[in-house]
């Protein structure tokens, strides 16, 4: 057969040498694929409308056993067809269907559209299909009960765009069926019964991010050696069924972001559950006394839910467990009657949003493992134990408003540690006052410090000029004095700085104007955060560091002077608030250039003059305010600014336009003396433009999340 593939070869030749190759095959049947076998590739490739050279290669006249991707028996029949990840678009021809002895079709990873064709699934040589991660529509096919079992045993149709209900009766042929992976496509209806009884080989269904709705259907306790079911995120509802708990082998149980409600209280029959996630339900009652029989429980997600009660102390037997995730359920009692020390594996607690109360259990230092710790928004009292700088790769630390007391000494307990990252201790040490000293020390490897809603007094202390990783500085609603210190400079890597509401003084420093993060479009390192970070409303989370906006707010406090010139440096800036303080003098002109700005608000000042015009060039901006100053002239009638509303302009008894009072030209226009009722919701307005912003880090993040972690 060498002559055959002569690389020499001429193209005007394949017709003449096909009719010799169909000769030679005839002669020869063992040495080369089958002519029937080579035209059902071609088939194939000539309904691809992009091959990426594989038309080099499959040519006629050639041995198809020795086209790239393909694979023969000794036999010279094709066996494997392999072609993840080779940039093929177009559609998959049926005639794939025709190579009898095709075992295993890998057309992963690649453009394909149009549907799966039937004749592929219900293969009789088929075991191994995978037409993952490709533009698949449409539906998959019902086969009759009454067809003859299939062999096929994987079957991965995930990341497609495939819709419809999916089938129940396909699956009693599949006799075979190991793994079935549907998801992330569109399947809508109920999920399939899996007939375990018909498949008792069955050991992965994974639907998850599909819009299955309904109950889990009864059915699956037949599924004797069933490892993981996975069907999270979907539109599931009603109760865990019952058998579902007879499915002892169940290592993985994943079943997220549905509707599921009722008790746990069968969960503890199921004592090979390695992983078990249950969040974003409706779940209530307890968490059974039994869960200590879970003996290899890594994973324990039972977050977002309405569950309650006290945590059972047999939780410490789960030596196994990793991460315990029970945020935003009901659980109260007393955390000290749980003694951590057992649980020497774990690496990440998140309590926030319960109602546990007394101190913090000290036996959670001897989980030296601890990368993340969260307890914030609980009822819990006293002060921090210097037994936490035991944890000594603890890196997020979050302890808001859980009552805390004695800022200096919990600060010096903190900065010793090296490894805290992600530091958030909002809403605590009520009234106390910010330790200034140098006696604060440490924190070297901080990036995030949020200590935003403890009515403190005192200055911003100069001990955060050693912060020199701090990306992120929240210090709002205190009531700080003095000035926005010249030495915030030396935080070069800064670019969410929110400092509003205090009661600051002085004029806005001009090193503010030099900071790196802000004139650059440089952006924090991309890595996770251990737990994520909830702003505003449970749905809107962040990810990591770099998802926050490039931010400066000293609204709220009483600085004066004028807006510096030089402002105009902060390129990068996306948000920047200067409201409600006693700024002085015209509205900087080099303010136009912030072209990145989705937020401006210089409400509530002195500010005099006319617009610029140029504030037109701020087409990202979709929250602005000017409103309550003393500027004068029309309103530009055209472009960005005259989308906002009469409330971002008006209390500028000067200022004309046609969406507030003042209308331009008319010489009686008198005082604008009504201050509109949206005025009061400019705050809120803010808040939610805000949340907008977050949703789009967000989406962008988890796509992230998704593609790397999922
Ligand atoms: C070739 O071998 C396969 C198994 O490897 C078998 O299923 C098939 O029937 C054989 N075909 C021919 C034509 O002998
Ligand atoms: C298909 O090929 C891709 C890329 O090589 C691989 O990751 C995947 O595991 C293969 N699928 C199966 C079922 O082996
Ligand atoms: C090959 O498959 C196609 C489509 O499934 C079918 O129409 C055709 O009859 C088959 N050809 C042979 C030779 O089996
Ligand atoms: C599809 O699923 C199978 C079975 O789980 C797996 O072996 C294969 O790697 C998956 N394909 C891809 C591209 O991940
Ligand atoms: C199913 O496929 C998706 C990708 O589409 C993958 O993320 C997931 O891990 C797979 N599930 C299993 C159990 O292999
Ligand atoms: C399990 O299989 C048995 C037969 O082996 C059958 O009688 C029973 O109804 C099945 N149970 C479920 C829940 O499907
Ligand atoms: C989800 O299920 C409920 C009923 O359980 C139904 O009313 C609703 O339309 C479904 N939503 C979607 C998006 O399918
Ligand atoms: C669960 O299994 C037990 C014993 O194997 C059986 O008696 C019971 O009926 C099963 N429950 C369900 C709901 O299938
Ligand atoms: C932990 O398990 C042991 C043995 O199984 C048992 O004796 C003990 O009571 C359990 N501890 C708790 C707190 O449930
Ligand atoms: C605050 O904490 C520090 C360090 O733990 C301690 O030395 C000091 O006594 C505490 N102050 C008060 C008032 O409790
Ligand atoms: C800053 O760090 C240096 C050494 O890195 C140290 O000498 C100095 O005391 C620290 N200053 C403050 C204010 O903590
Ligand atoms: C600003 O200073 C005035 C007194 O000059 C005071 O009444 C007001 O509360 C201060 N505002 C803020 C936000 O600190």
């Amino acid at each position: 057969m060498q002559p055959l593939s002569h690389p020499h070869m001429n193209r005007f030749c394949i017709p003449f040498f096909g009719l010799a190759l169909v000769l030679l095959v005839l002669a020869s049947p063992t040495s080369s694929c089958m002519e029937q076998e080579k035209s059902s590739l071609l088939q194939f490739l000539h309904r691809l409308s992009r091959d990426s050279g594989l038309a080099a290669s499959w040519r006629r006249g050639t041995d198809c056993c020795r086209w790239e991707g393909i694979t023969c028996s000794p036999n010279r029949t094709v066996t494997d067809v392999s072609l993840a990840y080779r940039g093929l678009e177009g559609s998959i021809s049926p005639f794939l269907g025709n190579l009898t002895s095709l075992l295993r079709l890998n057309l992963s990873g690649n453009l394909l559209s149009g549907g799966l064709p039937p004749e592929l699934v219900q293969s009789s040589s088929i075991t191994v299909l995978d037409v993952s991660f490709n533009r698949l529509t449409g539906g998959l096919n019902e086969l009759p009960s009454s067809t003859p079992a299939r062999p096929l045993q994987i079957l991965n149709i995930s990341s497609n765009l495939f819709t419809g209900r999916f089938p129940s009766t396909t699956w009693e042929v599949m006799k075979s069926l190991v793994v079935l992976n549907a998801s992330t496509n569109s399947f809508t209806g109920q999920i399939p019964t899996m007939p375990c009884v018909s498949a008792p080989s069955f050991v992965v269904l994974e639907l998850s991010f599909n819009q299955f709705s309904g109950n889990i259907p009864q059915g699956l306790g037949n599924c004797s050696v069933l490892k993981l079911l996975a069907a999270g995120y979907n539109n599931l509802s009603g109760t865990l069924p019952e058998d579902l708990f007879n499915v002892t082998s169940l290592e993985h149980l994943s079943l997220p972001s549905n509707w599921l409600e009722g008790p746990l209280s069968g969960i503890s029959k199921l004592t090979n559950l390695v992983i078990l996630d249950l969040g974003r339900n409706e779940l209530s009652g307890n968490i059974p006394e039994s869960i200590g029989d879970l003996q290899r429980l890594e994973e324990l997600h039972l977050d977002h839910n309405n569950i309650s009660g006290e945590l059972p102390s047999s939780l410490i037997n789960c030596t196994n467990l990793i991460i315990i995730d029970l945020k935003n359920n009901n659980f109260s009692g007393e955390l000290t009657k749980l003694n951590f020390s057992s649980l020497a594996n774990l690496k990440k607690l998140d309590l926030l949003n319960n109602r546990f109360t007394g101190t913090i259990p000290e036996s959670i230092y001897s989980c030296s493992r601890l990368t993340a710790l969260r307890l914030s928004h609980n009822k819990f009292h006293g002060q921090l134990s210097e037994r936490i700088g035991n944890l000594k790769s603890l890196s997020f630390l979050s302890l808001v408003n859980i009552s805390l007391t004695n800022i200096t000494g919990t600060l010096q307990i903190l900065g010793k540690s090296r490894s805290i990252t992600t530091l958030l201790i909002g809403i605590n040490f009520m009234h106390e006052t910010m330790p200034e000293d140098d006696s604060i020390d440490g924190f070297d490897n901080l990036q995030v410090l949020s200590m935003n809603d403890c009515s403190l007094s005192g200055k911003i202390p100069h001990w955060l000029s050693n912060l020199t990783n701090l990306g992120l500085l929240v210090l709002c609603n205190n009531q700080l004095n003095g000035p926005i210190p010249v030495w915030i400079s030396s935080l070069k890597v800064l670019f969410y700085l929110d400092v509003s509401n205090n009661s600051l003084i002085g004029e806005i420093p001009t090193v503010l104007m030099e900071m790196p993060m802000w004139k650059s479009d440089k952006t924090a390192p991309k890595v996770f955060f251990e737990l994520p970070i909830y702003a505003f409303d449970p749905s809107l989370q962040y990810l990591m560091l770099s998802a926050y906006p490039k931010l400066l707010n000293l609204g709220i406090n009483n600085l004066t002077g004028l807006i510096p010139e030089k402002i105009g440096q902060l390129k990068a800036l996306t948000s920047l608030n200067l409201g409600s303080n006693k700024l002085a003098g015209e509205i900087p002109g080099p303010i136009c250039t912030l072209t990145d700005l989705q937020l401006l608000d210089l409400s509530n000042n002195h500010l005099t003059g006319t617009i610029p015009a140029a504030l037109n060039n701020l087409h990202f901006l979709s929250n602005f305010s000017i409103s309550n100053n003393d500027l004068e002239g029309p309103i530009p009638t055209m472009g960005q600014l005259s989308t906002f509303p009469g409330s971002s302009f008006e209390g500028n008894p000067k200022l004309c336009g046609p969406m507030i009072v003042n209308h331009c030209g008319s010489t009686e226009a008198g005082p604008v003396s009504i201050v509109s009722t949206k005025d009061i919701g400019i705050e809120v307005i803010f808040a939610i433009a805000f949340g907008a912003f977050f949703v789009v880090g967000v989406l962008y993040d988890q796509i992230v999340l998704t593609k790397h972690f999922g």
